[in-house]
């Protein structure tokens, strides 16, 4: 296979995003998403609605790719699609155009786990763009709306999971947070917004026990409601001039848990080469104080721009062209995968 002008479409659908790159050689020259607006309504996405809007979504986006990247279908070398973990009937959507579209142009299909496309990002740049790539093996930590993961990156295709989440996501921390203090949806980019103005040592949270290299937030979200519950019999209008205070404060909180367990990561394995991915790695705390500990510290660290950050397919694209270059195709046979282990 000619591994030179290699042209990949990459395809993201596991959740409410409808999204569509190409990259060229490993390099983006589109990346158009599409967010569901239809779910801020309702305070959460609601599954079935997310799988009508991807279907509606897809071709025009897709072809809004091919279009900013000034290429033809032709052009395309093979298909990219996340496979999984996500909601299924959103996943369905983009595994089943992938495939009907790989079949009518007889081009490959690559299958990408949506979670280690979130550290690939980390390779995601456009034409003209410098990026330090990160060098192997390093850590990723990979803090996203379902997932919370410290991985060991030893290769494109060698990831192991140190810890994990054994209840809620740090992005699912910081959306409940953000609902119960009537924040809008998405909560997450709003707290970090608030929390801008406030002061993180305000109020004190807990930082649940998780064994080993595990996360757990589940008791912090618990405090928290209990918190404001005491706070709202002293005063009913809590937390109002109080809310700056009150979203740094969680903030702060949720980023030491991280850099708790990053800082134990980085002590077991020796590793000192550090990478942020997922959505909550958009968040300017988490990538302020990570930054600090790193020049600290002396670690090398990297974290992919805000639009490679949240859900998007150019990882998809950039892992696809890695995946190419290894001949890691898959068949038509494939199906979807709300879970997708490594
Ligand atoms: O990776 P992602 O786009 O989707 C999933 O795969 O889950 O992550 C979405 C999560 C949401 O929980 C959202 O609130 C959170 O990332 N998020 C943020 C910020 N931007 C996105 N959380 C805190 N601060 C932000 N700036
Ligand atoms: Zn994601």
């Amino acid at each position: 296979m000619n591994n030179n002008n290699v042209y990949i479409l990459g395809i993201e659908s596991s959740c409410d995003e409808t999204a569509a790159s190409i990259s060229k050689d490993g390099v983006i020259l589109s990346n158009v998403v599409h967010t569901q607006i239809v779910h801020a309504q309702y305070g959460g996405v609601v599954p079935e609605l997310a799988s009508r809007a991807h279907q509606q979504q897809i071709i025009p986006v897709v072809e809004a790719a091919i279009q900013e990247a000034k290429i033809s279908k032709s052009t395309l070398s093979a298909i990219a699609f996340t496979r999984g973990p996500g909601l299924i009937g959103s996943l369905l959507v983009g595994t089943s155009f992938a495939k009907a579209m790989a079949l009518s142009l007889h081009i490959p299909l690559i299958e990408v786990n949506h979670m280690q496309a979130h550290i690939i990002a980390n390779f995601a740049h456009g034409e003209g763009e410098e990026l330090q790539k990160p060098n192997f093996p390093f850590l990723c930590l990979t803090v996203s709306g379902g997932h919370t993961q410290l991985v060991q990156v030893d290769g494109f295709l060698e990831m192991k999971i140190l810890g994990q989440t054994i209840d809620d996501a740090a992005g699912e921390a910081f959306d409940k947070v953000a609902k119960m203090l009537g924040l809008e949806y998405p909560g997450g980019p709003m707290l970090d917004k608030m929390a801008r103005n406030g002061n993180p040592k305000a109020y004190k949270f807990p930082h649940p026990h998780a064994p080993d290299l595990n996360f757990s937030f589940s008791g912090l979200k618990t405090a928290v409601l209990y918190f404001l519950q005491k706070e709202k019999q002293k005063d009913p209008n809590f937390p109002g001039d109080k809310m700056a205070d009150v979203c740094a404060s969680v903030q702060f909180t949720i980023v030491s848990i991280l850099m708790e367990k990053l800082q134990a990561a980085i002590h077991q394995t020796g590793i000192t080469e550090i990478a942020l991915a997922g959505g909550v790695s958009a968040n300017s705390s988490l990538r302020e104080t990570l930054l600090a500990l790193g020049m600290q510290n002396n670690w090398k660290i990297h974290i992919p721009s805000f639009e490679y950050c949240t859900d998007n397919a150019g990882m998809i694209a950039v892992y696809g062209y890695y995946k190419y270059l290894n001949n890691d195709f898959c068949s038509q046979e494939i199906t979807p995968l709300a879970r997708f282990p490594f």
